[in-house]
């Protein structure tokens, strides 16, 4: 376990094992950035020549160490590239680049841009995040991460600042949290197990006294059979492990204004019976990341203390290949009565949010947000970093600005008047869960959401590309399951919080 401290001290009187500075991409070549600027002037007219002979260029990604041969207090120096641009984004994955630099230092102090809320807090996320592992199912893993981690910055006595700081540690746990749900073994975490696991972190957050208070009920295959939850029964029906609904409260005295997250959680996506190429296969226990990021974004909002209110709904099933499973060509009553013909069985992250979203409008909140792992055709669309939102304008607008100041990049994208005609195009069911037509298929997804949100100010967030590192680690962002929408989330109940 690392201690995390916020100091004012300067990084050349700051004795750790390895001081951590940022280096610029400047027009007239490479220079240490101000926060490191004692550091500069310890080297003095060396520096130049010594970032020339290490090839140093301050390029996104870069990092070096340099033995400081007594120049410095410390005697480890990390030169890690800011880029062109030193904004909270590159704050934030330098220093994720910098946390995979120094595990072999017991202690390490940040010098990195950190003179406003805004930066501390992105020095501390990309810290914390970038230094994340997995390794529950490793023999023999042992921890090499620091015991001690200093960030450094000129605010520290701040009361912002330190708000900034305390608060950016509430938000990387709820995301390493996410992490380590998506990160888990799908024979390990299906829903009824998944439904435990929430259960007792849920526990474990509402302990002792001055807690916060998250209430839970998750109902099982036989409550989820009388409400008519024909949606999760249906695709949760081919495999051994049955399905759950998870539903969390957060209900502050005072509050305001309520909101509902709604987040898809199939814990292995096969396709089901339209069953899934190999190659598609292999990352499926990654489609429950939604559910597992609006839980965790719940307890982080509930764990700051923001007055307002918060329900939850993470609907969990396998998708599953056996006699039971549901066909093509089947048709689902879900929650509330609309039927839905199935067509494509592997569409069946749109049938467990169905039942969900019905439950959601049933509290009549202000807006619901969901979040689902929902479709390849986005990740064609925008690339695997990007989300796509879609919905109702101004919760669109609110969920693009909690991004930005969160740092998570997110894309709006339209929901075109003909997915209304081709979602209702069913011959024997009210709505066509899937028509075949490739183009688009992300917004038909959407189309088909927005039938269940009964007019509700509502935004769709389909993070199937970014919600999975599949290649390694860049910045903050390590390889497995990304905690993506989390800190998004958590920055929309602080707008929301504020009005
Ligand atoms: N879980 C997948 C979507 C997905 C794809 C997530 C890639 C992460 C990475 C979803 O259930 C699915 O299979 N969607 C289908 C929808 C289609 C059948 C309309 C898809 O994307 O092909
Ligand atoms: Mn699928
Ligand atoms: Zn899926």
């Amino acid at each position: 376990m690392t201690s995390y401290t916020l100091r004012s001290a300067s990084p050349a009187k700051t004795r750790c094992d390895a001081v951590v500075v940022g280096v610029r991409q400047g027009s007239g070549g490479p220079e240490l950035d101000e926060a490191g600027a004692d550091v500069a002037k310890a080297y003095g007219r060396k520096l130049r020549p010594l970032l020339a002979s290490l090839g140093v260029t301050g390029k996104t990604g870069e990092v070096l160490k340099v033995p400081t041969s007594g120049a410095l207090p410390s005697p480890l120096l990390v030169l890690v590239g800011l880029g062109k641009k030193q904004d909270a984004t590159a704050v934030r994955r330098a220093a994720g680049v910098a946390a995979r630099a120094v595990t072999n230092a017991a202690s390490v102090a940040l010098a990195l841009p950190a003179d406003t809320p805004e930066l501390v807090r992105a020095v501390t996320e990309g810290y914390e995040l970038g230094a994340y592992t997995f390794t529950t199912y490793k023999k023999e893993a042992k921890s090499t991460a620091p015991g001690e981690l200093v960030v450094l910055s000129p605010g520290a006595r701040r009361k912002e600042v330190v708000a900034a700081f305390e608060e950016a540690r509430v938000v990387t746990r709820a995301v390493a949290a996410t992490r380590d749900w998506v990160n888990v073994p799908p024979g390990d975490l299906t829903p009824p197990l998944f439904a435990d696991a929430v259960v007792a972190a849920t526990k474990e957050l509402t302990k002792g006294r001055g807690a916060p208070k998250v209430g839970i009920r998750v109902l099982d295959e036989e409550e989820l059979a009388e409400l008519g939850c024909g949606g999760i029964l249906g695709v949760g029906a081919g495999s051994s492990a049955p399905p759950r609904l998870v539903e969390l409260t957060y209900a502050p005295k005072g509050a305001k204004h309520h909101l509902a997250l709604v987040g898809k959680g199939i814990t292995f996506d096969s396709g089901g019976l339209t069953i899934k190429p190999a190659a598609s296969m292999n990352e499926m226990k990654s489609d429950m990341a939604g559910a597992a990021a609006v839980v965790q974004a719940t307890y982080a909002i509930a764990a700051l203390g923001l007055p307002v209110r918060v329900s939850t709904f993470a609907p969990m099933a396998e998708n599953m290949v056996s006699g039971s499973s549901i066909r093509p060509g089947d048709v689902l009553t879900t929650y509330g009565g609309r039927t839905v013909e199935v067509s494509n069985t592997d569409a069946e992250g749109r049938l467990v949010l169905a039942d969900a979203l019905v439950r959601a409008t049933e509290l009549a909140p202000d807006a619901i947000v969901d979040v689902a792992t929902l479709t390849g055709h986005m990740v064609v669309a925008l690339g695997d970093r990007v989300s796509g939102v879609m919905g109702s304008d101004e919760v669109v607008a609110d969920v693009l600005a909690a991004a930005a100041t969160a740092g998570e990049d997110m894309w709006p994208m339209p929901i075109p008047e003909v997915m209304s005609e081709r979602i209702t195009s069913s011959k024997v069911a009210d709505l066509a869960q899937h028509d075949w037509i490739r183009w688009g298929g992300g917004l038909f997804a959407a189309a088909f959401l927005r039938e269940f949100t009964a007019g509700i100010p509502w935004a769709h967030l389909d993070i199937a590309g970014p919600s999975f590192n599949s290649g390694s680690a860049w910045g903050h962002v390590t390889p497995g399951g990304t905690g993506v929408a989390v800190a998004t989330l958590v920055d929309l109940a602080r707008a929301v919080a504020e009005r």
